[in-house]
């Protein structure tokens, strides 16, 4: 509890445009792509966060170097099999559960045994989804009860596999993905459907890639060995930091906010249907395309008729890192919200799916639970005057902003404890609340 946040007073009314930080799931592919290409790759807009940060320095210690310019990233990358492994290798994925899994896909060619250690609560997760389909490619893998720190020894005799990935992890298919980038053959993956930026950007650099869309798996098949060159992109806002801006503005009073430049990619965008079934309307405005990806800025203005929902199940994949946000419209909302099938929420840096349950209850909200499935009972005319302490929720950066907007938008005094971890994903999430007019205490170490 060395840092925290206090909120006591409700935000003013707002309309404002502003921008939110570039997309975590693209800047950290980027990078480990770049590792891989021929040549320099620059990378504009690049999210500068911790998770990204530690991205840089894993690559760094595998021998790519990297420089920061005034307005974008290099990376010289020097192709598929250019990773120094000649000695064992500890990284630190921090608390980013993106970057340990994805690069021990790339680590399936290592020489020596790497190590991926991460934080407190990386550590507590489980690798079992991900070491499991490695080994299939033939690389050793060591780790006690599938927690970090893993390790991984690559093999010079990688097989390509045939793979079903049931989840609906994007985590588990990239990381495949990338393992086959590596390996002689056609690897074949059935996948659930999950963010595609992996998928889109292995087609904008000719990997050889073939996709055929069903409506809930995708079968993808990647022609592996084929060295591919250095890149430019350019980084959109990530759609998951501006949800909760548009929660914000959504559970306000008379304000409006226009988010410029986020990705809407359909596989994002569970968000945007969710709340817009909840009469929650959000316009996109300037809509194009960059390399596969969709971009828009969002319009949203404050709803005070907010409709129950009956969340299809076929929307918890592409909201998954939105269901905490969600969850507080619902307590908003005219009757019952019924979500179901979410046990991956408590996969994540903490047990989201637990600690949305206690939260909802301690700000009065009747909640009922039968394993994965919620029914939260809301209250439109919801507002709080006591005290209410958030803590004990593993430094997850998504339960502080969550907690933020709670108080912005609900009333009564708060205090947030280990705001800092913001760092992982949202590092300019305060300067953004402070442009807005927002009203907080910080306390920093
Ligand atoms: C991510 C995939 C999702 C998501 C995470 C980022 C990615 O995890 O929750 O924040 O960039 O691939 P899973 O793959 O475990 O669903």
């Amino acid at each position: 509890m060395k840092n925290y946040i206090k909120i006591h007073n409700k935000i003013k009314k707002f309309n404002k445009n502003i921008n939110v930080s570039s997309d975590k799931s693209i800047s950290i592919r980027c990078v480990l792509l770049a590792s891989q290409a021929i040549g320099n790759t620059r990378i504009y807009n690049l999210l500068e966060s911790e998770d990204v940060n530690n991205a840089l320095n894993s690559i760094q210690k595998l021998g790519v170097k990297y420089k920061k310019s005034k307005n974008f990233y290099e990376i010289a990358g020097l192709g598929l099999n250019s990773f120094n492994t000649n000695r064992n290798i500890e990284l630190n994925a921090g608390n980013s559960g993106t970057l340990a899994r994805l690069i021990l896909g790339l680590l399936v060619n290592s020489k020596r045994f790497v190590t991926i250690k991460g934080d407190k609560s990386l550590s507590a997760r489980d690798f079992s989804r991900i070491t499991e389909p490695l080994k299939l490619f033939g690389v050793e893998i060591k780790s006690k009860a599938n927690k970090l720190p893993v390790k991984i020894l690559g093999s010079n005799f990688l097989r390509p596999i045939k793979y079903e990935e049931r989840l609906g992890s994007a985590q588990c298919k990239s990381a495949v993905m990338l393992a086959a980038l590596k390996t002689p053959g056609i690897t074949k993956i059935k996948a659930k459907k999950s963010r595609n930026h992996t998928e889109l950007l292995f087609k904008s650099l000719n990997i050889p890639i073939k996709i055929v869309k069903k409506k809930y798996f995708d079968y993808i098949e990647i022609k592996g060995e084929n060295n591919f060159n250095g890149f430019i992109y350019n980084v959109p806002g990530d759609i998951s930091s501006s949800s909760f801006f548009l929660v914000l503005t959504i559970l306000s009073e008379n304000s409006k906010l226009t988010i410029k430049n986020v990705n809407i990619n359909e596989s994002r965008t569970g968000i945007l249907k969710i709340l817009n079934k909840m009469n929650c309307k959000i316009k996109i405005k300037n809509r194009k395309m960059y390399k596969g990806e969709l971009i828009g800025d969002l319009c949203v203005k404050s709803t005070n008729k907010i409709n129950a929902i009956n969340c299809p199940k076929n929307l918890n994949s592409s909201a998954i890192d939105e269901f905490l946000i969600i969850f507080l419209v619902a307590a908003k909302a005219k009757g019952i919200s019924i979500f179901k099938d979410l046990g991956e929420l408590n996969k994540k840096e903490s047990p989201r799916l637990d600690i949305a349950v206690k939260f909802l209850r301690m700000i009065g909200i009747n909640v009922l639970r039968n394993k994965n499935d919620i029914k939260i009972f809301g209250n439109p005319k919801l507002k709080l005057d006591k005290k209410y302490l958030v803590n004990k929720f593993r430094k997850d950066h998504r339960v502080v902003m969550m907690s933020c907007i709670a108080a912005l938008t609900l009333g009564g005094e708060w205090k947030i404890t280990d705001a800092d971890s913001v760092k992982t994903s949202f590092p300019n999430f305060f300067s953004i609340l402070k442009k807005l007019g927002a009203k907080y205490i910080e306390k920093k170490k």
